[in-house]
């Protein structure tokens, strides 16, 4: 992590969030959870809260909610983020960072919220019927990297209009009340083949838990033989067998897609694939990004299943991290309210 803010004199912290809503697949796995853990591996400071209070911007049921908390716990754990080494949380439990977020709705201005794109794809064609809480969800989600001042959020690619608000929140906060530097401006960790996961059955879209394709998505739950299924009918495209370099890739979304997750899954360039399968067919690259998915996955799904099993030990773990979590957000949200001038016993 090189790319610190120059003038920010705080320690690293490394803070994201996964919303508790469906089953994580392997955009998810690759975007965000794999690199928690090479993250926590390389020594940082990590802060990953289940974020339940955005999954309430769209209709969930109570107990689904209380569910999936547990299981994005558990999903947290059995990649391999160790509740000694990291934070694990549900954000509703630190209250902060809605009192934080309350605030930055008044840092924020109308035009910067109305211009991300996310909400208009959620809201879909009727937003008057939208909750309100979806449209301001990119000022909560400000305020979740900023009560720990966190300086870096390693996320997908579909998080960078959000970061950058995050970014301007956190300039403009500083700058209105002449506290410069009292927030970290935050950097966005995107890079790598995994930021941008898309469907296995149109390279032009997203892998998203909310594709009504099953075969457009491998969920990390999914058995070897789901996932040997879902490959083998991942389409392609006819313009011949796999190219030989990066070069090749050209208007070709969905080889370029399966290149990346073989490339992301085993730690290999795109360019050592390719010289690998280059003018192969996809009879033989199939088979092995098969083999590379599976040999990754199913240990981690075998320890997701066994977790899930015993959720006293979920519970655990994500009070240990909320008692930490509010050991560092209660002296910021202080100091917050000290700089705005709010009254304090
Ligand atoms: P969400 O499930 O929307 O809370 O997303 C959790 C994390 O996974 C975020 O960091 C997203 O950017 C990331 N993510 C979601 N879908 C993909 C994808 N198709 N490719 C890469 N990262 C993704
Ligand atoms: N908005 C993110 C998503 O949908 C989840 C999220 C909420 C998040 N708060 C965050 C990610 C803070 C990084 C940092 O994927």
């Amino acid at each position: 992590m090189t790319d610190k803010t120059p003038t920010y004199t705080g320690p690293e912290r490394v803070f994201s969030g996964i919303q508790p809503t469906g089953n994580l697949h392997l955009g998810n796995y690759l975007g965000a959870l794999k690199k928690f853990v090479d993250l926590q591996e390389a020594g940082s400071e990590g802060i990953y809260s289940v974020v339940n209070m955005h999954a309430l911007t769209m209709p969930v049921a109570p107990r689904d909610l209380l569910d999936q908390t547990r299981q994005i716990a558990a999903a947290f754990l059995a990649c391999g983020i160790d509740p000694d080494k990291s934070v694990i949380f549900p954000q509703s439990a630190v209250p902060e960072h809605a009192e934080l977020a309350w605030v930055f709705n008044c840092v924020a201005r109308m035009g910067w919220v109305e211009r991300m794109t996310q909400f208009k794809d959620k809201a879909g064609k009727d937003a008057e019927r939208a909750s309100v809480g979806l449209f301001t969800y990119p000022v909560l989600m400000a305020a979740d990297i900023l009560l720990y001042k966190a300086t870096h959020v390693p996320v997908g690619d579909d998080q960078k209009q959000h970061l950058e608000l995050a970014r301007d929140i956190a300039e403009r906060f500083n700058r209105d009340y002449d506290v410069p530097d009292f927030f970290p401006v935050p950097e966005p960790l995107i890079q790598g083949p995994g930021a941008r996961i898309m469907s296995l059955k149109d390279g032009t879209k997203k892998m998203s838990k909310s594709d009504p394709s099953e075969l457009s998505r491998i969920n990390l739950v999914d058995t070897a033989e789901d996932i040997s299924r879902k490959i083998k009918k991942a389409k392609t495209d006819l313009l011949g067998d796999m190219p030989s370099d990066a070069e090749g890739l050209k208007g070709r979304p969905e080889v370029e897609n399966l290149v990346g997750i073989y490339s992301a899954l085993s730690g290999e360039t795109v360019d050592s694939v390719l010289s690998q399968f280059g003018g192969q067919g996809f009879g033989v690259f199939k088979p092995a990004l098969v083999d590379v998915t599976v040999a990754h996955l199913s240990p981690i799904t075998a320890r997701y299943r066994e977790i899930l099993a015993d959720p006293a030990e979920i519970d655990r773990a994500l009070a240990s991290g909320v008692d930490r979590a509010r050991a560092i957000a209660a002296p910021v949200m202080n100091d917050v309210r000290r700089i705005i001038g709010f009254w304090q016993a």
